[in-house]
């Protein structure tokens, strides 16, 4: 029997689209889109965003499900089918996985103490102090290791050790767990949303979130960051999605699909920015300053802002703190799961190692990495990982695969294979989006990230820690992943059941 006949399969459509959908939505879409949509601009960068959207996240979402659900493999597996010369930019994808998936565990952790300190409001009349300080005991620098907090360690214990138990033995698992906790986080945003719209100031939060500045239309910085943001929150270039559409029949429907995981994130995120927008022009009109004063950026939102937000709040208060951070916790758990996915199982595949053990190995490994997320000085690092990541690593992916299929395979080709099972078919507008907008507007905005990175240096973090948790990390997925292309397959690479794609100039050109 060959690997494709055994390969696991999600148990329903609706299984599949609830992971990916519960893979891009994460913390992603409840803490950085709304500060992002509003430093770009407010109701104006919806433009850009929606066009980004089109242009770059739908196309990218169809051609990943076209190379998983038709390479039959994870993203390691699906590229080495569709070239051997290409197997290194699978693993790349599942490498830069594996380490958004190391410290996005540790800000789930905070988020998992942070539930538990929302029953007494324990962050007390200081929630920034309190979290930088007591909580974290932060260190004065990247370089300062320090010492385990033991709380984010047992955090740690629990999100790794259950998602072994729900994941390592079938993709079904994964599926039940994305199948519950979806439509759950669900109800806990919308209790948030609605509530949230009844407070008070809400409808200045709104105002501030929504009066368009046109102006910022005009600038590509913020047309660069709608691209970028996109990125990540729909989860691409990190194989989940490859990987993910691999369990799919192979003769699915795709681009409908993809459509509808890709616009399920954005209609989340935007509700997201509705809620936290709400609650923000409460906590402004409460402290007496202007919306735009309160609002601050990533891990500042999520842990000291609504905090603090909370706090105005009364009674009510404990109710909105515990909802919020449960929320923040079941909505990166499953984003969680389909990082460790998109990590382990190539592994299982070239090694032909099962399931079970590929999880034992490697949720060990990447709990053991996630430890050092847990010092002193574990937040800066996280955010330098991060950083380098976000802003070059995914982007580069993305760019990489827009490249390889228009440029140097057959677009048409996978367009072909895109539209065979679909109920509306793409035309030639996504071989243009593949082949020119995605390599434009990805290569642009990676350009321009660097000349940010030269001139104004990130964060003031010294260049020490920069090279070391940065570029570093992304210089050595680059290396494990040439490395692991030179090791053999414990399994058949081509089968019968694919179909390779011929290479551009060899052959016809597909229409
Ligand atoms: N999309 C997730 C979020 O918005 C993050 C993520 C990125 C998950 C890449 C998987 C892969 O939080």
């Amino acid at each position: 029997m060959s690997d494709v006949a055994e390969r696991q399969q999600w148990g329903s459509k609706a299984g599949f689209l609830m992971s990916a959908i519960g893979s891009a939505v994460g913390l992603g879409n409840i803490w950085r889109f709304p500060y992002v949509l509003y430093e770009q601009g407010g109701g104006a960068f919806l433009i850009p965003y929606l066009v980004a959207m089109f242009t770059a996240a739908i196309p990218l979402l169809v051609l990943e499900y076209t190379i998983g659900s038709q390479m039959r493999g994870t993203s390691a597996l699906s590229w080495a089918r569709i070239r051997a010369k290409y197997e290194w930019l699978g693993w790349l994808q599942a490498f830069f996985a594996g380490c958004i998936m190391v410290y996005y565990s540790a800000i789930l952790s905070w988020a998992i103490s942070y539930t538990r300190f929302a029953f007494t409001m324990a962050w007390g009349d200081d929630p920034n102090g309190f979290f930088f300080g007591s909580f974290l005991k932060l260190s004065d620098g990247p370089m300062q290791i320090g010492t385990v907090n033991l709380a984010v360690l047992a955090g740690l214990v629990l999100l790794w050790g259950s998602a072994f138990l729900v994941c390592s033995r079938r993709v079904r698992g994964l599926e039940k767990a994305n199948l519950i906790m979806m439509p759950a986080l669900f109800i806990l945003m919308l209790i948030i949303i609605i509530r949230g719209l009844m407070l008070p100031g809400a409808a200045a939060g709104l105002n501030t979130l929504f009066t368009p500045d046109f102006h910022a239309m005009l600038n590509p910085r913020v047309w660069l960051a709608a691209y970028g943001h996109v990125f990540f929150s729909c989860s691409l270039a990190s194989g989940v999605m490859v990987t993910y559409s691999s369990y799919l029949p192979k003769k699915s429907e795709l681009t409908n699909s993809a459509c509808i995981a890709g616009f399920s994130n954005s209609f989340f995120e935007i509700l997201c920015a509705v809620g936290v927008f709400s609650i923000l022009g409460f906590m402004a009109g409460q402290q007496g300053v202007p919306a735009t004063e309160v609002a601050t950026s990533g891990i500042g939102l999520a842990f000291i802002a609504f905090p603090a937000g909370f706090n105005t709040m009364g009674n009510l208060g404990v109710f909105f703190s515990i909802t919020f951070f449960f929320a923040l916790v079941v909505g990166g758990y499953t984003s969680l799961l389909s990082l460790m996915e998109a990590f382990i199982a190539p592994f299982t595949e070239k090694f032909k190692i099962s399931r079970r053990k590929g999880y034992a190995i490697l949720c060990s490994l990447g709990f053991a990495a996630s430890i050092l997320f847990t010092t002193n000085g574990g937040l800066y690092i996280l955010d330098i990982a991060d950083f380098f990541i976000n802003n070059f690593g995914l982007v580069l992916v993305g760019l990489l695969e827009a490249f390889i299929v228009g440029w140097l395979l057959k677009t048409g080709y996978f367009r072909e294979l895109a539209n065979a099972n679909s109920y509306f078919k793409f035309g030639r507008w996504w071989d243009a989006c593949i082949r020119f907008i995605i390599p434009i507007m990805l290569s642009s905005t990676i350009m321009l990230s660097i000349r940010n990175l030269i001139l104004n240096g990130y964060e003031g973090y010294p260049m020490i820690a920069m090279i070391l948790y940065g570029a570093l990390l992304i210089a050595l997925c680059f290396v494990f992943s040439f490395v692991l292309q030179s090791k053999g397959w414990a399994i058949p690479v081509q089968t019968a059941e694919v179909q390779l794609p011929p290479g551009r100039g060899k052959g016809k050109e597909g229409k």
